[in-house]
């Protein structure tokens, strides 16, 4: 795919901000910014082509190469390994991964403990890491009605407010690891065009640093 840099932006509120600061970077696109249900955009001058896409799948469109540059939180990264680089830190999107249970929760290292969760990678290294025996459950979202229901002894799962956790009578139990969005760069394109590609990173280094 040709001159432009092709970049996988998340949809979504976080997708706006790094797009806000890309504009301010230098790589605006008129297009984008009355997009109908179009999802592909292109600014020949700035050399940029934006994708907006699902904020999980950002990483699979650019460790595939179909996109060069994307935005992928943490968490995602984490979670599934993609063969990526990781350029720069963006400082948006912060929260924390972190185990929440009901309120009172006390754990009985005797029993297997049960955790639900959307992220089994994070939390099962998380938990080798203690030495504790755990049962995974994977599920796809709504994580906190698990302990309420008793499906889980605990959840691990983004906390961001805590408000979602407040409202159902969770509480954090531990922070697994600090949450915030990445720049990601497909691996041979980060060669091929290496020039634009770090000149899209320090200008963006630049504005949100
Ligand atoms: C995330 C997370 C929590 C919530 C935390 O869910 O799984 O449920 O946000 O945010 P808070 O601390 O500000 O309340 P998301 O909105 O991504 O929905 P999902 O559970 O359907 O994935």
């Amino acid at each position: 795919m040709d001159n432009f840099i092709n970049i996988a932006l998340p949809k979504g509120r976080l997708g706006d901000k790094v797009y806000a600061a890309l504009k301010q970077a230098g790589y605006p696109c008129e297009a984008l910014e009355d997009p109908g249900r179009k999802l592909i955009f292109e600014n020949p001058e700035a050399g940029v082509r934006y994708f907006w896409v699902k904020p999980s799948d950002v990483a699979i469109y650019v460790e595939r190469g179909a996109a060069d540059l994307g935005v992928a939180g943490k968490d995602i990264l984490l979670e599934y390994a993609p063969d990526v680089y990781e350029l720069l830190d963006l400082g948006l999107g912060k929260c924390r991964m972190a185990v929440a249970a009901p309120k009172g929760f006390r754990d009985d290292t005797r029993r297997t403990l049960k955790v639900a969760t959307k992220f089994p990678h994070i939390a099962g290294s998380y938990y080798t890491s203690l030495g504790r025996d755990i049962d995974i459950i994977k599920l796809n979202g709504s994580i906190e009605i698990a302990p309420i229901l008793g499906l889980s002894d605990v959840i691990v799962d983004i906390v961001e407010t805590g408000s979602t956790l407040r409202e159902n009578n969770l509480e954090v139990v531990e922070t697994v690891v600090p949450i915030s969005a990445r720049l990601i760069a497909n691996t041979a394109q980060f060669k091929f065009k290496n020039q634009k590609i770090l000149a899209i990173r320090n200008s963006l280094a630049k504005i949100l640093g």
